[in-house]
């Protein structure tokens, strides 16, 4: 049986619940969005952003792809942080990343598993570039750091794009995080990485966009 009525059921209780609680809530959001937060996450299915940081519809822009990658020439992400800090005018910016990722832990491997093989790259270079730190760290360890690398490189992306260049330079008030999900414990760690200014980046990255 391939049915998905019970989606639909568990929609029609969602939808009745949020509005016994606020009538007006849905009247509301259609009016306009405006949430304060872009999420870039992995696709994974327990890490689902809303839930794990307890906000409603409405209150954070979603980006999420196999192992939370942000790269230069991906139009579908580029094209989401545009429109989250040029419209949407969001505070802040959370690259999240997750302990134990399917995405990280087969980068370290040497199976070929089709197209995907292509996106992991990214990720073979991050090892590459890091392998020194690597040397003594073994088993699940190897992936849970280049989980965090991986994170620390994708805020790096963020800070790198045309859209965050142009928006700091005009003066915008928007900062990028770096964060880490534990599947084990459902807890968010920061990875203490904050960038929130163009001298966050590093020179040979920087643009002479105008104001
Ligand atoms: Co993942």
């Amino acid at each position: 049986m391939h049915g998905i009525e019970n989606l639909f059921e568990n929609n029609r209780a969602w939808a009745k619940g949020i509005t016994e609680r606020d009538p007006a809530f849905f009247e509301r959001l259609c009016a306009q969005q405006s949430p304060k937060y872009l999420w870039i996450g992995c696709s994974d299915s327990r890490v689902p952003a809303n839930e794990i940081v307890g906000l409603m519809p409405g209150e954070i822009f979603v980006h999420r792809n196999i192992a939370n990658l942000v790269i230069h020439t991906d139009f579908n992400c580029l094209s989401v942080i545009e429109y989250a800090v040029e419209v949407l005018k969001v505070s802040d910016i959370i690259v999240c990343g997750h302990y134990g990722c399917g995405g990280v832990a087969a980068a370290l491997k040497d199976d070929s598993l089709g197209i995907i093989d292509n996106w992991l790259c990214h990720i073979r270079d991050i090892y590459v570039k890091h392998e020194q730190k690597f040397a003594s760290v073994g088993g699940e360890n190897r992936v849970n750091l280049l989980c965090e690398l991986n994170v620390a490189e994708q805020v790096a992306n963020v800070c790198r794009t045309s859209t965050l260049q142009r928006a700091w330079t005009r003066g915008a008030d928007v900062c990028v995080h770096g964060v880490i999900y534990d599947l084990r414990d459902g807890l968010l760690k920061d990875l203490g990485l904050r960038a929130e200014r163009i001298t966050d980046l590093q020179p040979a990255y920087r643009l002479a966009v105008s104001k």
